[in-house]
């Protein structure tokens, strides 16, 4: 299974032969400069919430695939209102998908549009896929409902917030590993903004000894899970 980091929370998955892409926000940040965003290629966006550095480029890279955007309502709805006609709205709970099933979970955050709309409530996916079973949390403090997560599935990896800040830093994030029972972790929300910053040895350290991994993927570099 192909996993491609496009900086920020922004990264694609392909399971089952569906690609799968996460949060897109790619041409607002400085360190993805080198991605060519025209290049990305999806079935299927996803977005954990309405902020900007989650949805930058969703409408953009929808209209030009034809993925099917899946998120809360208030964003497919917003993502409806400029254009974008391949949606599937969903809340809380799960649905099923071609990738297979998919638990949309709560996040502890905010979620606004760009535009200051109301985005509904903040998430993470929970993804059943035939090949995989990942979990990627969205923006969210270290919270108790993550304890769920291992009822659902068994792991092979999940893509948590380490940047601290706007959500979980490392520490927390040790924790969450804890909780979701899953020893391979894939860190998001890092080094973008001055707020969260990390030294990315120190910060794998923490996991290292905490009997984990923490995989800090290069922007743009696909590689093997
Ligand atoms: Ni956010
Ligand atoms: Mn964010």
């Amino acid at each position: 299974m192909k996993f491609t980091y496009y900086g920020h929370s922004c990264f694609g998955i392909e399971t089952g032969g569906k690609k799968m892409l996460f949060d897109p926000f790619i041409t607002g940040n400085e360190l993805a400069k080198h991605i060519d965003v025209n290049s990305i290629e999806a079935d299927f966006i996803l977005a954990s919430h309405g902020h900007g550095d989650h949805v930058g480029d969703l409408v953009s890279i929808a209209l030009r695939t034809g993925a099917k955007v899946i998120g809360a309502y208030e964003i497919v709805t917003w993502a409806q209102n400029q254009g974008v006609k391949n949606t599937h709205p969903v809340n809380f709970g799960s649905a099923n998908f071609d990738f297979g099933k998919l638990h949309f979970l709560p996040a502890w955050h905010s979620s606004s549009m760009p535009g200051g709309e109301y985005g509904g409530n903040p998430g993470g996916f929970l993804v059943h896929g035939e090949e995989y079973k990942f979990y990627y949390s969205g923006d969210t403090c270290l919270m108790m409902d993550m304890q769920l997560v291992p009822r659902y599935a068994k792991l092979d990896f999940a893509i948590l917030p380490i940047g601290g800040n706007f959500t979980m830093d490392a520490d927390d994030a040790v924790i969450a590993a804890d909780f979701i029972q899953c020893k391979k972790i894939i860190g998001v929300h890092f080094d973008t903004f001055g707020y969260i910053k990390i030294d990315h040895e120190a910060t794998k350290k923490k996991f290292r000894d905490a009997g984990k991994e923490l995989i800090l993927p290069e922007i743009g570099v696909p590689f093997n899970l």
